[in-house]
């Protein structure tokens, strides 16, 4: 089967978060699975683009309403990512430092979602399958199916995949002569809540809707910013699959962000080795337990509460325990645990920014890993710590609940808490603080994150048999 996935992030191209690790993933499991897998995103200004070798393999011209504008798709040539990756190139618009962020973002994804629909249309043979990712590419479904320049396109399948449905790409109908002239009684299919809403548009277009985990899709019913009814609507056609996650990269043993390399039979070692990087850089004690934070400093991933739970954990539990926290977001949460610098007594560390090596480190180093997710469509961190050998202290959400049991249960490994507040938060890190003190349950658990099968193998096989459902209904 050949599949085109079409998306914002690719890792190692450019990645903001998991879904840039998911697309850099997916794709080169299918293709190890049999299958023909192809990703196109925006040429964006990065060090990938500059140390890589480039084939112009398309060159087009369309418009963005009043605007003509010529595009270039370039190819990666040696197969780098283990499958065939697209470049799209408009001249001004995408090619920026940043991927997000900017102004003029709606023009810039709907700009790009034209110009993969123009460049599908030049195609002899058609990609079997389009599969979209997130709100950047949500319109493609509807133009598939009502722009009338794009009719010939309406018998490919498309299934959008939402990793994240936060954010949904909003835009006012004054920008409605961006999307090319389409059938009028069809408007009802790109808007919701008197916007043009990318996100549910691609919802009610696609053939197929997935999330990225099982109970992500049950809480969408109840909570997703404004498109419960929707969700509730379209479960018919919805499914949830986990992500896997990319053991090639994310392995102890080989991962080539870390010196200290180890593996399930000398892990106690390797990751005293790495904590003590940990300990020695940011100038912690490395007896106690290291509980770290790696991720976007906003609201959905409970940062907001970082710095109190941190305090109120020194103050109630005592000073047990070391906090290691590296991201970066909101302002004021940053300024927040910046300032809790001056109370550390050589146990408390922030990094704020992105560091992708760092991460890896800490993955490797830490005892414990911190999510206190308000919101967690899937979640990579845990399962990267878990594979480190790593505990998850997690908030019983989305997939943060369907890939975490909490030691207290049956065969359980990790630390679950149930409200994003302070005191669940504490009383979480008490729970992990005493469970460090019992070095055989310590034992037991590691080994057994260690070996837990996050692979992506299960969820391409559960994408496959979506994919051939409806394609056999064409
Ligand atoms: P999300 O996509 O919502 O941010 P995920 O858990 O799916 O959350 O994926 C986050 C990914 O981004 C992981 O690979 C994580 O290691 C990485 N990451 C997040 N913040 C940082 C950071 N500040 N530095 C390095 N890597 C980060
Ligand atoms: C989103 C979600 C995260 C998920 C990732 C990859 O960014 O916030 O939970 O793991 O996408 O699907």
């Amino acid at each position: 089967m050949e599949i085109l996935h079409v998306s914002a992030e690719c890792y190692p191209v450019a990645k903001a978060g998991g879904l840039g690790d998911v697309v850099g993933a997916l794709p080169k499991y299918q293709q190890a699975s049999g299958h023909t897998a192809k990703v196109v995103m925006p040429m964006y200004r990065t060090k990938f683009l500059m140390d890589n070798e480039w084939d112009v393999v398309h060159k087009g011209y369309t418009n963005l309403g009043d605007w003509w504008f010529t595009y270039t798709v370039i190819k990666e040539r040696t197969n780098k990512l283990g499958f065939d990756l697209y470049l799209l190139d408009i001249n001004g618009l995408l090619d920026r430092d940043r991927i997000y962020g900017y102004s003029d973002d709606p023009q810039r994804f709907t700009a790009f979602q034209i110009s993969v629909v123009d460049w599908i249309s030049a195609w002899k043979h058609k990609p079997e399958i389009v599969h979209v990712h997130d709100h950047h590419a949500g319109l493609i479904p509807f133009m598939f199916r009502y722009c009338y320049r794009y009719k010939h396109l309406q018998n490919i399948p498309t299934i959008l995949t939402i990793h994240n449905a936060e954010y949904q790409g909003w835009m006012g109908w004054d920008k409605s002569n961006y999307i090319p002239a389409w059938d009028e009684w069809k408007s009802g299919m790109l808007e919701w809540n008197n916007t043009i809403n990318p996100l549910a548009s691609g919802i009610k277009c696609a053939w197929k809707v997935t999330t990225v985990s099982h109970s992500y899709l049950d809480e969408l019913k109840h909570n997703s910013n404004g498109l419960e009814a929707l969700f509730e609507y379209e479960k018919g056609k919805s499914s949830g699959i986990l992500n896997g996650i990319d053991t090639k990269v994310w392995d102890p043993a080989v991962d080539t962000y870390i010196q200290d390399h180890y593996s399930i039979e000398d892990y106690e070692e390797g990751k005293l080795r790495n904590k003590k990087i940990l300990c020695d850089r940011f100038d912690l004690q490395i007896d106690k337990p290291l509980i770290v934070f790696i991720g976007r400093l906003v609201g959905e991933k409970g940062a907001d509460l970082l710095p109190q739970a941190v305090g109120d954990s020194f103050y109630y539990i005592g000073r047990k325990m070391n906090f290691l926290i590296l991201g970066s977001g909101f302002p004021a949460v940053e300024a927040q645990l910046n300032g809790l610098q001056a109370l550390s007594r050589k146990d408390y560390s922030v990094y704020i920014g992105y560091n992708e090596t760092l991460s890896h480190i800490m993955y490797a180093g830490a005892d414990f890993i911190l999510m206190p997710s308000r919101v967690e469509p899937c979640g990579l961190n845990q399962m990267y710590a878990m594979r480190y050998g790593t505990i998850p202290i997690v908030r019983n959400t989305g997939g943060l609940r369907d890939t975490v049991i909490d030691f207290g249960d049956p065969g359980g490994y990790g630390v679950r808490f149930n409200n994003t507040i302070v005191g669940d938060i504490t009383q979480a890190i008490w729970r992990s603080v005493e469970l460090y003190q019992r070095k055989e349950k310590m034992k037991e658990i590691r080994e057994k994150i260690m070996q837990l099968d996050f692979s992506w193998e299960t969820s391409v096989k559960q994408y496959l048999s979506l994919y051939e459902s409806i394609v056999v209904q064409k």
